[in-house]
């Protein structure tokens, strides 16, 4: 709706300022790709994957799926246009809407937007650190940084996962029946996934469960500390949370989440992480990279908390009121000209009676009206109305543009015009 299209023309404006300033550039990847890129991607055994997609077959049944997030589309693009010939690392951000089947609920749709960013081509901890200053930054530029805590932790190297999920699958035999329906499922095929379940019950046996901490790598231990190290520099607060596990498999290494202080995990704002193996995993050479995503609904309803208003050109100056054909002639090259000089008009050009038209003008909330009526015509003049005061002057037609542009004053006018930018 319009007005929350404040918001997201304010949130877009804050993504693309900070992320030109940090040299990305933008991408958009199709609304749709082959179902394998996510399910490859993301993982079969994963809540989006298994059971949140919008998939569905196209006239020479090939299975499709609507992006559920946009990693995946990101880096098979990545690898389709040879942007490994590039640069490295190369810096890429989104502004996207995104599709999953969840149940719809506060913070929860099935078509919401995602603003995010990856790093790729490059493994080092600084860049992980960047990635999360500018997230916190935008955060930050929102007004909603307090709102939230930053989670932190570190999954290790695939290699050594393998090795701590079978610790893990050993630790719940025989406590299956104290496990949701979900986990129970999870069990064989993601059992870290247990780690972060929103069940009490599960919860309970996670709290003392086995600590990835215990059976990381030596690589993945000097890059966390080296990461943590940077933050510290940086004055970027964090909660480790040796729990968090993110809900997709591409993770390597570094994953982190912006949660709620109140609701915890179920509103988090954004998360990412590093995934070094996904380049590899869809076709390409092996390639280190990094990234983060948030969600924009959920920022702008925690900006409406806040109570947060974002500034917003779309009120109108003037409302142009007639009566009659030929004042609609003298009207609508007029209100070209107001509009080019600057003055937002809107024109009630329909045949109601004048009196109908103030009332629009009213609704409108404008501050001034233009009145042309047959006096006026026949004078070569019009009225400008005050619709606060209701306080009325007659101006030669000529100095209507002048007169309008003194009393909004000069700074108040829009000229922004990027069509002219070409020809200057
Ligand atoms: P994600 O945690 O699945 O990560 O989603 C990021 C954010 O998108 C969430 O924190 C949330 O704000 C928002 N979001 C997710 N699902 C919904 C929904 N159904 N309705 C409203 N908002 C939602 C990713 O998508 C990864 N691709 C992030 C990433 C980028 N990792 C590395 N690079």
């Amino acid at each position: 709706m319009p007005a929350d299209h404040e918001y997201h023309t304010f949130i877009k404006k804050v993504v693309r300022h900070r992320l030109r300033q940090a040299g990305f550039r933008r991408i958009t990847t199709p609304i749709f790709e082959f179902t394998d890129v996510f399910k490859r991607s993301i993982g079969d055994e994963t809540d989006i994957v298994s059971k949140e997609m919008y998939t569905f077959e196209d006239r020479k049944g090939r299975s499709l799926t609507l992006k559920p997030e946009s990693t995946a589309g990101v880096i098979r693009s990545y690898i389709q246009n040879g942007m490994q010939d590039l640069p490295q690392p190369v810096q890429l951000y989104y502004i996207e809407p995104h599709f999953r089947y969840d149940r719809p609920q506060k913070g929860r749709y099935r078509q919401f937007w995602q603003i995010g960013f990856e790093i790729i081509g490059e493994s080092d901890p600084a860049l992980d650190a960047q990635c999360i200053q500018l997230a916190n930054l935008i955060n930050k530029d929102l007004g909603i940084d307090h709102v939230f805590t930053l989670q932190l932790n570190t999954i290790g190297t695939p290699e050594a996962r393998k090795e701590y999920m079978q610790v893990l699958q050993d630790y719940y035999v025989g406590k299956e029946r104290s496990l949701c329906e979900d986990c129970k499922a999870r069990l064989s095929k993601n059992p870290m996934r247990l780690l972060d379940c929103k069940e009490e019950d599960c919860q309970i046996l996670a709290e003392l469960a086995p600590k990835m901490a215990d059976y990381l790598d030596d690589e993945s231990k000097a890059f966390h500390a080296e990461l943590k190290s940077f933050l510290d520099e940086m004055g970027i607060e964090y909660v480790e949370n040796p729990r968090l596990v993110r809900g997709l498999d591409y993770y390597s290494k570094t994953v982190f989440e912006f949660w709620d202080k109140n609701d915890g995990a179920q509103n988090a704002i954004g998360g990412g992480g590093r995934y070094d193996g996904l380049v590899e995993l869809l076709g390409g050479q092996p390639t280190p990279a990094v990234g983060y995503a948030a969600g924009m609904e959920r920022m702008i309803a925690n900006m409406k908390i806040e109570k947060i208003q974002v500034p917003c050109k779309d009120d109108l100056h003037v409302f142009v009121a007639q009566l009659g054909v030929e004042a609609k002639k003298k009207c609508l090259p007029l209100i070209e000209k107001m509009r080019n000089e600057g003055i937002k008009t809107m024109g009630a050009l329909g045949t109601g009676a004048i009196r109908n038209q103030l009332r629009m003008a009213d609704k409108f909330q404008v501050p001034w009206t233009v009145i042309i009526g047959i006096t006026e015509v026949r004078e070569g003049t019009a009225i400008i109305r005050n619709m606060k005061k209701g306080t009325q002057e007659t101006v030669p037609m000529e100095k209507v543009i002048p007169v309008l542009k003194k009393k909004i004053g000069e700074k108040n006018l829009d000229r922004y015009s990027p069509g002219e930018l070409l020809y200057s």
